[in-house]
């Protein structure tokens, strides 16, 4: 294991553990952070047959309580219905306010569990297992939570810090290719908000890290949730430098709506297309040159991630995508916000951008 990662939020300061063989040796880590000494782990049909048990017998192996809860896999459980129904497993059990919850899976476990855990008898504990990549380098990092609503994605949520990220790189090894590729265009994403020398890294052995290689992936993850830790620890609540890391995000969330929150388009296949859109858009306003736009896509396409939406599929609404990009959370008065880069490794944020510059972003596109 690296030393660990701090998050640095004064009382809610956390660590992130980052290495091999974590998840056998998690009850040892979480135990010294409890209140109590009852855990209820919460994770997908997919993760538990592969890392439940591990996971139980290393909390058992500190004499912890445990429960689990088994939601089903898939952005689908990232609903109103799975909401309640997990907190209704979980009152069931009669936990008091002494309970963590522990979610064991992917970015949708991280995100609905840590929402229930904030609203669970006014709020308990809880702590990530992230069991993805994008898990890894992103969503188990930062304290955001929530669930999609019919009108848009994450418009319901908290900001609920966990006690402690746990990302074993091990377990990495179970995610299926296109998983992995997702997870990655959000490990491309910190090269291009902030960090021009690690996205030349990327270019270069992200390659290795995708096809396994431990050390390059242990590096990704490290360098990706160090630049995490760093935006969260100056912003928590995104008041600003935080916004940063929606770079691609309003219109990858407009393209997930309009696939359904399906299968057809994974999250960070969508934030893929939506970075090298905001970099078009980017480019449309004089900011950076169409080369860095250019390079932004040569990248994530020769990693095998489609850069197109007319790639996913030709009949996207444009009025209607337009019409979600308002819906989104990053709306306001005025027209929309956007991140836009001058250059890789260089992004702030641009207010006001206003309907006829999408039409003719999109113009192009779809
Ligand atoms: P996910 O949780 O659906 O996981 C992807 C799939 O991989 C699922 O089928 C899961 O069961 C499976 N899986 C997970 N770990 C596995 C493993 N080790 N072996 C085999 N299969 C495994 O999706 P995700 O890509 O991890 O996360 C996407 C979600 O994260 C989205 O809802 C997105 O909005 C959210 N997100 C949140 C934040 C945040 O800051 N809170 C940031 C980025 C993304
Ligand atoms: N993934 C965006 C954030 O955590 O702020």
């Amino acid at each position: 294991m690296n030393s660990p990662l701090r998050v640095d939020l004064g009382p809610r300061s956390y660590d992130i553990l980052i290495g091999h063989g974590l998840l056998e040796k998690a009850g040892s880590a979480i135990a010294p952070l409890l209140a109590g000494k009852r855990v209820i782990i919460v994770t997908d049909s997919t993760v538990a047959p592969l890392y439940l048990a591990r996971l139980e017998a290393s909390l058992d192996a500190v004499s912890l309580k445990l429960d689990q809860i088994t939601l089903p896999a898939g952005e689908q459980t990232k609903s109103f219905a799975e909401l309640e129904r997990l907190l209704d497993k979980l009152l069931s059990l009669a936990p008091d306010r002494t309970v963590a919850l522990i979610a064991l899976g992917g970015g949708v476990i991280g995100d609905i569990t840590g929402f229930a855990a904030s609203i669970l008898l006014r709020g308990v504990d809880f702590i990530q297992i992230p069991t993805s990549l994008l898990a890894q380098v992103d969503s188990s990092v930062g304290g955001k939570t929530g669930i999609n609503a019919p009108q848009g994605k994450n418009l319901i949520g908290s900001f609920h810090q966990p006690r402690l990220v746990i990302a074993d790189t091990d377990v990495l090894t179970t995610l299926p290719k296109r998983e992995w590729l997702a997870g990655y265009a959000e490990v491309v994403k910190y090269g291009i908000i902030s960090d021009a020398p690690f996205f030349e890294w990327l270019e270069v052995h992200g390659a290795e890290a995708l096809a396994g290689d431990k050390q390059a992936l242990a590096y990704i993850v490290h360098k990706s949730c160090e630049t995490k830790a760093k935006i969260v620890g100056q912003d928590e609540r995104e008041s600003g430098l935080r916004a940063i890391l929606n770079f691609g995000h309003t219109l990858g969330h407009t393209l997930e709506a309009e696939a359904g929150f399906s299968n057809t388009l994974l999250h960070g296949e969508a934030i893929a297309i939506g970075m090298v859109l905001a970099m078009k858009l980017s480019a449309m306003r004089g900011l950076c040159s169409n080369r860095e736009c250019e390079r932004v896509e040569r990248h994530l396409k020769a990693v095998g991630l489609r850069t197109r939406a007319h790639e996913v599929t030709a009949s996207w609404n444009t009025a209607r995508m337009i019409e979600h990009c308002y819906h989104d959370k990053k709306a306001s008065a005025g027209g929309l916000t956007f991140i836009l880069a001058s250059k890789i490794g260089k992004t702030s944020i641009f207010h006001g951008i206003i309907r006829s510059e999408l039409e003719a972003l999109l113009a192009h596109e779809l």
